[in-house]
């Protein structure tokens, strides 16, 4: 991994700190006082409705906007007072896939590489594409790829030059589900390497199956932050048993043939339709 930590005091902090930020459109309190931490080689979801803030967060943890009040330090840079040297120590995949249509999907890899000033940008286009099962694919134009490849040849795109820290904001947005569980396959695969990733999205189930942390941001603030567990317990048991739920064939099973009653009707039934 690049960009190791160089100081002690960097070694010891997490990848990143965020301190009671606000930033304000006008009128509109966007954010509020936004406190988290997210530990080095985590993978933390920020979870919010529409116009919460999630992309607002990640722009000002990113330098790409000034906050109004707080701190925010990533990697062990302060956004405000060391912006290049966050901007060296991330990257960030944007709410929009940011790839070149016109250009192969190595050609995409190979550009960013060299914007980079990386040795040997072809050799790592085909790692990536190997990495990311686009090898086949990798020839051909972006604009033939379906949006699932498009987003993981975008999350390729941030990983070259091994930041150590990810933002990926709602990388999943807008992807059918087979293109989804491509991506956080890909995900996955960065953490696994060390990464430390953000993600924001709204879907939960993302946040469930990808992130060590999840933190929800509502009316401004962080209003709740955890482990999924720590989340779950925040819901009493007896809550889960009024959610409507499509009964499954186990239930109808169970239904049918494991709760008869004393004169064995249900299991009659099921024997006549057997037997039709
Ligand atoms: N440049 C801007 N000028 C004025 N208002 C803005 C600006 N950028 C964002 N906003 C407003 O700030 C609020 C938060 O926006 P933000 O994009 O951070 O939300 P979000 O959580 O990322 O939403 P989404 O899920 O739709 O991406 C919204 O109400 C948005 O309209
Ligand atoms: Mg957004």
């Amino acid at each position: 991994m690049s960009n190791p930590p160089t100081t002690t005091q960097q070694a010891a902090e997490p990848a990143i700190r965020v301190q009671d930020l606000a930033k304000s459109y006008k009128e509109l309190h966007v954010l509020r006082g936004v406190s988290f931490e997210v530990a080095r080689g985590g993978i933390f979801a920020l979870l919010g409705s529409n116009g919460a803030g999630k992309t607002t967060v990640v722009r000002i943890l990113a330098t790409l906007l000034k906050a109004d009040a707080g701190t925010a330090r990533v990697h062990g840079f302060d956004v405000a007072t060391r912006p290049a040297d966050v901007r060296e120590s991330i990257s960030l995949t944007g709410q929009f896939a940011a790839v070149d249509e016109i250009l192969s999907g190595r050609e995409n890899l190979i550009l960013v590489a060299r914007l980079r000033h990386l040795p040997e940008p072809g050799k790592i286009a085909d790692g990536l594409l190997r990495r990311f099962s686009l090898t086949e694919a990798g020839g051909r134009r972006v604009a033939t790829y379906s949006g699932g490849m498009r987003r993981r040849l975008d999350i390729a795109m941030s990983m070259i030059g091994n930041p150590p820290v990810i933002f990926l904001d709602e990388p999943t947005t807008g992807l059918d589900p087979q293109a989804r569980i491509e991506v956080w396959q890909a995900v996955k695969e960065l953490a696994g390497g060390g990464t430390t990733v953000l993600l924001t999205t709204q879907y939960l189930e993302e946040a469930e199956q990808l992130a060590d942390r999840i933190a929800i941001l509502h009316e401004g603030r962080i209003i709740v932050d955890g482990t999924l567990a720590e989340l779950r317990r925040l819901l009493p048991p007896a809550q889960v048993e009024y959610v409507e739920k499509q009964p499954s064939l186990e239930d109808v099973f169970f239904a049918v043939v494991g709760r008869t009653g004393p004169d064995g009707s249900a299991h009659d039934l099921l024997t006549t339709s057997n037997e039709q």
